[in-house]
């Protein structure tokens, strides 16, 4: 038996975040950064919640940590919330899921947990995972709850109309690695295919508009979506090796996870479908897999093979558009400084808990092989 988890309350659209009005009367707990919690956006989230007893924990930053966690819950205890509503990108999110669950299990009762993301790409209003940097360890610790699910997620096209384009970017191709590694990942089924065909159908269409021309707004909606979709996937049907690279990099190097992501993608559908025959049998399963999300998204080919490398050129030219560099060195890291890092990274790949999702078996030389690939 499989399971396809739904649980989440999505709320879409213009006008979505007015429903925050239902919250009247409770005591609310907004989670947030400091920059969010003085933006017009925030007003308009106030105004939403006019009806409600609020309070604002605003101290999250990026990477955020126990110590940020801990004091989240300091807040929540003696506040009691009867909601918690995070806002922003995956470091607000993360902040507030890990709040949630661990305030909760010496809570009376569960807070409705409501997120309204600010960017198009992380997922995380749609996932149970939440990832919390561990100074004393120096490490960032994944952590993994169904009670991290969101019960409401408000994807308001209004809370990403001024995101900046080099964010656009970075966001939306974090998506279309969910969608692409959720759809050929160990735990892909018909449910999680079909959030991540549209996702990625979507992405590739509305994306470069999005980016291109920050106020199209009918752009920034299908974005939206779409990154959501992609996380609906990746939550049930696992991610590859693309994020084991990422995480590894992203832990050394300061490249956002997005950018990183379209870097190695198309190395790692390349590693995934192995060598490409010409006839149909001649395809791995997992090629035949790309090769049908290639006809999904439009590719111009008619054989498999011929789908594979168009999805592969694809994603390179989506990138491309996006004025997204190919290799590390054109992500401003110095050549020579991340290949002396390679050795560490590849083994840091190797344990990620993204490679078991990933279809095809790696070894550390692989992983070694790819980085390479992006140097
Ligand atoms: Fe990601």
């Amino acid at each position: 038996m499989q399971h396809f988890r739904v649980k989440t309350d999505i709320r879409y659209g213009f006008g979505a975040l007015a429903s925050l009005d239902e919250l009247a009367g409770q005591r609310v707990l907004v989670v947030t950064d400091g920059f969010l919690a003085n933006s017009p956006l925030m007003a308009t989230i106030r105004q939403a919640l006019g009806g409600a007893t609020v309070e604002v924990y605003d101290r999250v930053t990026a990477n955020p940590d126990t110590a940020t966690v801990a004091s989240g819950i300091v807040v929540f205890q003696r506040f009691k919330p009867h909601a918690v509503v995070a806002v922003g990108g995956g470091s607000p999110i993360d902040a507030a899921k890990a709040i949630v669950t661990l305030a909760e299990a010496e809570a009376d009762g569960a807070p409705s947990f409501i997120v309204i993301p600010t960017t198009s790409g992380s997922g995380s209003e749609a996932t149970s995972y939440a990832v919390i940097s561990d100074p004393a360890s120096q490490s960032k610790v994944p952590l993994t709850s169904e009670s991290m699910l969101p019960d409401i997620a408000i994807l308001d096209p209004e809370c990403v109309r001024t995101a900046p384009p080099k964010l656009t970017a970075d966001a939306g191709l974090d998506a279309v690695s969910h969608a692409v590694e959720a759809y050929v990942a160990n735990d892909h089924s018909d449910f999680s295919d079909a959030f991540a065909e549209k996702a990625l159908q979507l992405l590739c269409r509305w994306l470069p508009v999005a980016y291109k021309q920050p106020d199209d707004l009918a752009a920034r909606e299908r974005v939206h979506n779409a990154a959501t979709m992609a996380g609906m996937a990746f939550n049930n049907a696992g991610l590859g090796i693309v994020h084991s690279l990422s995480h590894a990099i992203g832990g050394l190097f300061p490249v956002p996870h997005g950018r990183l992501n379209a870097m190695i993608l198309p190395h790692v559908i390349a590693f995934n479908a192995g060598p490409l025959g010409w006839g149909p049998a001649t395809l791995t399963p997992c090629a035949l897999r790309y090769a049908h999300l290639g006809l999904m998204v439009d590719v111009k080919a008619t054989t498999p093979r011929g789908r594979v490398l168009g999805l592969i050129e694809d994603c390179r030219k989506l990138a491309a558009r996006l004025d997204m560099p190919t290799t590390m060195s054109g992500a401003g890291i110095a050549k020579a400084e991340f290949q002396r890092a390679l050795p560490r990274l590849a083994e840091a790949a190797l344990h990620d808990r993204c490679t078991a999702g990933n279809p095809v078996a790696v070894g550390v030389h692989d992983l070694e092989a790819i980085l390479t690939k992006i140097a």
